[in-house]
């Protein structure tokens, strides 16, 4: 068990805003959640590809209230601490493949935060960006934010933490040109819709593109 899952089970009722203080050290969620529904105001399908406990799904509900959210992790439980309505939203254990071959109503945004550094190999990257690109109708936006190993005083703090309180042995970041490079790549036929950071890093780099 990682050092953050044996912190988590004795917090109880404190677990939320502990995760969140700890995780606001190093992006502002709320402020992703408020910008993105800036760029893509109309949306009536979220997939969240990597959606751990929820903090994320928490925050896009918030500025998609009507929208319906498919949250997949390949870690068991995932949207554990999601505490929006549940009627908009539903959890699966799945990996991106075995959702894309259920073949869902396609999304009109798909979202990736924090993941791809947890995905070790490149060709399974490539594979979870192909996924998202499959289930994405025409028109939509796939949405990428990931830590950039730029350098900067975080970054070594984010590397420990995934490393150690996270417990990912194989975390493995890529920096800025990598990441435009491996989704450009990896998503041929989608066009660069924006691109920027998520305070209070530049280490959050987020990067946007369309499907024309
Ligand atoms: C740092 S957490 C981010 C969770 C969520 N996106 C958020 O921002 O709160 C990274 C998550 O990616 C998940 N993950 C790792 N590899 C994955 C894969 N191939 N497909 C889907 N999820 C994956 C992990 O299980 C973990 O829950």
């Amino acid at each position: 068990m990682s050092i953050g899952t044996a912190v988590r089970a004795r917090l109880g009722r404190l677990e939320t805003p502990a995760a969140d203080a700890y995780r606001s050290l190093f992006i502002d969620l709320e402020n992703f959640a408020d910008d993105l529904a800036t760029r893509v105001p109309a949306v009536r399908r979220v997939l969240e590809i990597g959606c751990g406990d929820g903090s994320t799904a928490d925050r896009l509900h918030r500025v998609y209230p009507d929208a319906d959210y498919v949250g997949i992790d390949v870690a068991p439980e995932p949207g554990r601490r999601f505490t929006g309505n549940p009627q908009q939203a539903s959890f699966a254990s799945v990996t991106s493949a075995e959702l894309r071959a259920a073949e869902p109503e396609p999304f009109d945004l798909v979202v990736i935060v924090d993941v791809l550094h947890h995905i070790p190999e490149e060709a399974d990257r490539r594979g979870v960006l192909a996924d998202a690109a499959a289930m994405a109708r025409p028109g939509a936006t796939i949405v990428i934010k990931e830590w950039a190993s730029d350098g900067g005083p975080a970054h070594p703090l984010a590397w420990f933490a995934d490393r150690y309180i996270s417990g990912d042995r194989t975390v493995r970041f890529g920096s800025t040109p990598y990441l435009r490079e491996l989704a450009t790549t990896a998503l041929p036929d989608w066009s660069h819709a924006w691109s920027g950071w998520v305070r209070p890093w530049r280490n959050n780099v987020l990067l946007a593109l369309h499907r024309s």
